[in-house]
């Protein structure tokens, strides 16, 4: 683990010692059932763990949350960045967790993966600790003149838009949290001659993506499987799954 990031973690640590447990919120994820170890370096998933478990309406838990507690506490951990929006622009959109990871390299069944829209980069690290090989394209690094993304890069990243799946008809494509009122997601199915696609975030076209790249994967795929206990943030019905292609 890197400093900054044993030292987010430690602060977290912390937090829960000085704080209250409030009503379903009263354990970090790292003390709960749902806990897992990861094989290589995931700081994203390090962090997650000392954040609140919380089983937001039974259907995705469990979720790291806020923290509950005093408003001096919870203040000094949203200005080192520990909370949703700072760490998905410093690290991911949706959360990789160890198990996903499994469970995506089990579909892969030895394919290897292309990526658009890639941000940081830290997927495609996550897979290619995980044995795949991730080529990866997104139009802008990760940084100021990206408007989501600001951390690593995490992976190499080739300057590229959703018709670069086309070059890669032998690998799965990796589509996670394609930026919302933006065709990039059914360009990219467009243009990819592939048969098994992963996505990860909402099934929603308010949230991520268009109509259209919905449309499309009714019409065009059939669903394979969703990760069981996908983590996601609090208040976000973000999912992991697996699609491949219908025949016609
Ligand atoms: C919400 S972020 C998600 C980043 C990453 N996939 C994740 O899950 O953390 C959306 C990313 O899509 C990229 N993007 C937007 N339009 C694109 C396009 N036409 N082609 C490639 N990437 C694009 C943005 O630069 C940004 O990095």
């Amino acid at each position: 683990m890197n400093e900054s990031v044993a030292d987010d973690v430690a602060a977290l640590q912390a937090a829960w010692r000085c704080l209250g447990s409030a009503a379903g919120r009263d354990r970090p994820l790292a003390e709960t059932e749902f806990d897992q170890e990861s094989d290589g370096e995931n700081p994203l998933w390090e962090i997650v763990r000392w954040m609140p478990a919380d089983d937001w309406l039974g259907r995705w838990s469990p979720k790291p949350a806020f923290m509950p507690g005093d408003a001096e506490t919870l203040m000094a951990l949203v200005q080192r960045g520990l909370e949703m929006g700072a760490l998905q622009q410093r690290f991911a959109w949706a959360i990789p967790s160890p198990s996903d990871l499994t469970w995506m390299v089990d579909l892969l069944a030895g394919r290897d993966v292309v990526e658009i829209g890639a941000g940081t980069g830290y997927w495609t690290w996550m897979l290619e600790q995980a044995g795949a090989n991730v080529a990866a394209y997104d139009i802008h690094p990760p940084g100021e003149g990206n408007g989501y993304c600001t951390g690593g890069p995490y992976a190499d990243i080739a300057d590229g838009g959703p018709e670069a799946a086309r070059e890669h008809p032998d690998r799965a494509l990796l589509l996670s949290w394609p930026p919302r009122e933006s065709d990039m997601a059914s360009r990219a199915l467009d243009a990819f001659e592939g048969e098994l696609l992963f996505f990860a975030g909402e099934l929603n076209p308010l949230v991520v993506a268009d109509e259209a790249f919905f449309k499309r994967l009714a019409t065009d795929w059939t669903p394979v499987s969703a990760a069981p206990g996908h983590v996601a943030w609090w208040g976000m019905k973000c999912v992991l799954a697996a699609w491949k292609r219908s025949v016609d």
